[in-house]
């Protein structure tokens, strides 16, 4: 499973890829919105913080303008891949955009049936937001088991990046349902790392290493 960080933040993703454990990065219109600076510098500095696929969306409506704004997003860099909302529009333009080889994340997935709809057009991941379902008293990650299953069964190659996510049973269950990515924010990659019988258990030996004689 590879693990991207889910921010625009150039300060909490340079200090979660100082760990070594990053694979790549998602960005959307509100998360970079968020930031100071303007989008060209928060993507160069993102690209250059971090060797893997890098998310950045599209806002363009019309196929006809997503294209060219995907080709103009993904020649920034190699690892950029681009983000096109699942509707008709979008469905026509990653159609295209693999076509020409260019590598696309069909954003905004709630349901198996718009899942498959990108994989057929050619996506290479799709992004079904496991915490939006939840907060409608849906179950995301009932969602993403049907759209593993339905990859699986058909053999698509698309990938699955389990995002919108909110807590840690999201990354644990998005683990064992095997998604290929999943996605974290700053705040949930930081509670990863710890666990209180962690801090209690380094506490306890650094208090009996000062009864050593050394
Ligand atoms: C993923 O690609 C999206 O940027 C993100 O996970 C959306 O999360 P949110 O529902 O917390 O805004």
């Amino acid at each position: 499973m590879q693990l991207f960080i889910d921010s625009a933040n150039i300060v909490h993703i340079r200090e979660i890829a100082s760990l070594g454990i990053l694979d790549g990065v998602t960005t959307n219109p509100s998360l970079i919105a968020k930031e100071k600076g303007g989008f060209d510098a928060i993507i160069g500095s993102i690209t250059a913080a971090v060797h893997g696929p890098i998310s950045v969306e599209c806002v363009s409506e019309r196929a006809e303008q997503i294209v060219p704004e995907a080709e103009r997003i993904a020649a920034r860099h190699p690892d950029i891949v681009v983000k096109v909302p699942i509707t008709e529009e979008g469905l026509k333009a990653v159609h295209r955009l693999s076509q020409d080889g260019i590598r696309t994340n069909v954003t905004l997935v709630f349901s198996v049936h718009q899942a498959i709809l990108a994989a057929k057009a050619g996506a290479t991941y799709v992004s079904p937001f496991v915490g939006r379902l939840d907060d409608i008293g849906e179950d995301g990650m009932q969602v993403v088991a049907d759209i593993k299953a339905a990859f699986s069964r058909y053999g698509f190659p698309t990938m699955i990046i389990v995002a919108s996510v909110r807590n840690l049973e999201h990354v644990r269950k998005a683990t064992l349902l095997g998604a290929d990515v999943v996605t974290v924010p700053y705040t949930v990659i930081k509670e990863m790392v710890r666990h209180p019988l962690t801090d209690a258990g380094i506490a306890k030996f650094l208090d009996d290493w000062k009864k050593v004689k050394r």
